[in-house]
């Protein structure tokens, strides 16, 4: 039997510089997708997936995630005092300050995704861990996390696990592209990848990782010494691709939607369609956008 897996990394130091000027005060974590903030979405799926602490690492101008899911003494009162018809914010506010055990650590610097996960060395310890990256925000049916998903497959497989979709020959070299043998059903081999491929030649695929990975701990020794890549980041698909290299990792094509709340068009595509499932919007957008369509 493998290890369980009860710990999580948010890296969301990023400067979110494709969301300007929205993100300039305002993390982009922070962007909500209706009445949630997208980082709310990361900390539900993996909840959801049994996860139980969660490090979400951040930045200078980013504790505004920090009060998220801290208590609001005064605001509760205020809801409470307002009886009935302020219930289901007072129940909103409380749920998001006692969903997780959740600590933060600041990354001092952005020198890359592979450097914001190798400040959780000391958090995570021995155990393997997942990451979600703070740009991912990905809805699956219901009690079917991606994150859990990921889990299976580790259980399976007792090594990496990432999980991946097929992107368009347009997107690839935005990405990164991984070599893959089937194993079955939607689970793969993965035996190299590459981050950012800039000729043809280095394009293995169109599957691409997309936001969830579960890694061993031993990603931390790969990642001291892993030099910058692409972009003169530290890039973790750098040192992912040595654990496939070796022992290989486990792809899951994933059952879920992913949005990509780190580019403007991503972040509309949430809100419409998440827009179009609550309670308290569908109806109304759906008019809407029925109309809206008699002229486009
Ligand atoms: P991105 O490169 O997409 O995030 O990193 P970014 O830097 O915020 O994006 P742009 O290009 O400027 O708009 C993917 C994830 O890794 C985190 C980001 O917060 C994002 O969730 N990240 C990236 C860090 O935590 N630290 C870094 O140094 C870089």
């Amino acid at each position: 039997m493998f290890q369980p897996v009860k710990k999580a990394i948010i890296p969301a130091a990023g400067l979110g510089t494709r969301v300007l000027p929205a993100t300039k005060a305002i993390p982009k974590e922070m962007l909500p997708i209706v009445d949630k903030p997208a980082i709310q979405y990361f900390v539900e799926e993996a909840v959801e997936a049994g996860i139980e602490e969660i490090l979400i690492i951040t930045s200078r101008g980013k504790s505004t995630m920090e009060d998220h899911f801290d208590a609001s003494p005064l605001l509760e009162q205020k809801l409470a005092a307002g009886g009935e018809s302020k219930a289901d914010a007072l129940r909103a506010v409380q749920h998001a300050s006692n969903l997780a055990k959740i600590t933060y650590l600041r990354q001092k610097e952005q020198l890359g995704l592979g450097h914001a996960v190798l400040q959780a060395k000391e958090f995570v310890g021995d155990e393997p861990f997942l990451v979600l990256y703070g740009d991912d925000v990905i809805l699956s049916p219901k009690g079917n996390p991606v994150c859990g998903q990921l889990i299976r497959a580790y259980q399976q497989t007792g090594r990496g696990c990432v999980a991946m979709k097929q992107v368009t020959p347009q997107q690839i070299s935005r990405y990164c592209s991984l070599k893959v043998d089937p194993i079955q059903d939607n689970w793969y081999n993965v035996t190299d990848m590459v981050e950012k491929p800039s000729t043809p030649q280095q394009i293995f695929s169109l599957f691409s990782i997309l936001g969830r990975c579960l890694l061993p701990a031993k990603i931390f020794d790969i990642l001291q010494n892993t030099p910058p890549g692409a972009g003169g980041e530290i890039q973790l698909t750098d040192a992912m691709a040595v654990l496939a290299r070796t022992e290989g990792v486990t792809g899951v094509d994933f059952v879920g939607h992913r949005y990509d709340m780190g580019n403007k068009f991503g972040i509309l595509q949430a809100n419409i369609d998440v827009g179009l499932t609550h309670p308290e919007t569908a109806d109304q957008l759906r008019e809407y956008i029925q109309n809206l369509a008699k002229n486009l």
